[in-house]
């Protein structure tokens, strides 16, 4: 049983020295296409069988491209492409909102996922973790490698004088990635969903063997193995109180510090045991350095992943943040999805507001810029209606007794 398994005492871990379970996914070189209209939303058909643009990226918008046009792989039907952007159903042009009447619209190929949502969606019930190989297109990757000042940008200086959801369109485009987004959703059963804190890119550098690191533990909102207040409480039942979404921005390997799982753990309903090595032990000054690494035996797993892709998996899931043995860093953009009516971690509304005056804001479309207010911008009821939450700093120094 995991419970009676110790921490891994060596101090300097190397690739043969740790013995998580590598799970490999390989990217298949094959993707769905998504025909995006204008406003950013996708043609697909209604279930009338009407041509239509849909918000969400579920089967009904997937397609496969063909030598003239494009095969829909749920009906069957074909859609040709008549230049300049412009596409033809049956013999007739479509307009904006992918209906045969009116002016042409151009509609452009975006990247779709190597599965149908709906396939991630069954692995994700299944096994409680899923990963969309390869999702985003190579040049947002790129982008994100940049901000992140890792792999082709590791000799840049990261910008610290501007907040980092702002410095590139590719963290929201990333952010309101519509297939991950329609599979959480599913997964929750809701559509209110949120971001409990503003996507972050994260970097991991080569480890020193002394340094701190994360121990196990389930991310927010349940917190089992943290020293933090407001955990959920075990057993905390059926409905799905939060879904991690990790996109690896750099190749995620167990040489390069890939996440650690204890794939599967989200079923068992409760935190990692002690013996494991949580993170709230870990947190303490010197804890490594005098206990050496949390568990890596065999009973972990490691997903390994190209850059591109992400990773979901439920929030109860133990995991912890690998160890980096190599001297390249490994940057990942992490994002912990919560349904409406669980309280955010931080304060997104800042970083909001930054985002929304930003030239990254307005390279996104319609439907990349409805997706980021919805799931950034918390609100309850006020005065004014549905007044938009925010920190209050004045009235914390009041109550905190400083004010
Ligand atoms: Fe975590």
């Amino acid at each position: 049983m995991p419970e009676t398994l110790s921490p891994n005492p060596t101090p300097n871990p190397t690739p043969e020295s740790t013995q998580e379970r590598a799970v490999t996914v390989e990217p298949s070189g094959r993707h769905y296409s998504l025909l995006v209209a204008p406003s950013g939303g996708f043609l697909g058909f209604d279930e009338n069988g009407a041509s239509a643009v849909f918000s969400v990226a579920g089967d009904r918008v997937m397609w496969k491209r063909e030598a003239d046009g494009f095969l829909h792989v749920g009906s069957g039907r074909t859609a040709q492409s008549a230049g300049a952007g412009r596409i033809t159903i049956d013999g007739r042009t479509l307009n904006e909102r992918g209906q045969p009447v009116g002016d042409a619209a151009a509609f452009t190929v975006g990247h779709g996922p190597e599965q149908l949502p709906s396939e991630y969606l069954r692995y994700f019930k299944e096994h409680g973790w899923v990963c969309l190989t390869c999702i985003l297109s190579p040049d947002v990757v790129d982008d994100l490698q940049r901000v992140a000042c890792t792999d082709g940008h590791a000799e840049a200086t990261p910008d610290r004088s501007t907040p980092q959801f702002s410095q590139s369109v590719a963290l929201a485009r990333t952010a309101a990635e519509p297939v991950s987004l329609w599979v959480i959703r599913q997964y929750m059963r809701t559509e209110d969903i949120r971001f409990a804190h503003t996507p972050a890119l994260i970097v991991l550098t080569q480890d020193d063997g002394q340094r701190n690191v994360q121990g196990w533990h389930s991310d927010y909102p349940y917190h089992w193995g943290i020293p933090a207040r407001g955990k959920v409480p075990t057993q905390a039942g059926d409905v799905v109180l939060g879904v991690q979404r990790n996109v690896c921005v750099s190749a995620f390997t167990k040489e390069r510090g890939a996440t650690a799982f204890k794939l599967g753990s989200h079923a068992l309903d409760h935190g990692p045991p002690d013996s494991w090595g949580t993170a709230g032990a870990h947190a303490r000054p010197g804890h490594r350095a005098a206990h050496g690494l949390p568990y890596n035996g065999p009973d972990a797993d490691v997903i390994e992943a190209p850059p591109g892709s992400i990773i979901l998996y439920d929030s109860r899931t133990w995991h912890r943040a690998g160890v980096n043995c190599t001297v390249q860093p490994r940057a990942a953009m992490l994002q912990a999805v919560t349904p409406m009516f669980v309280m955010p971690k931080n304060d997104t509304s800042g970083s909001y507001r930054h985002f929304i005056q930003s030239a990254a804001y307005r390279q996104l479309s319609v439907r990349e810029r409805d997706e980021i207010r919805a799931m950034m911008v918390h609100r309850f009821l006020g005065p004014a209606g549905r007044d938009v939450i925010t920190a209050d700093a004045e009235l914390t120094s009041i109550v905190d007794g400083s004010g």
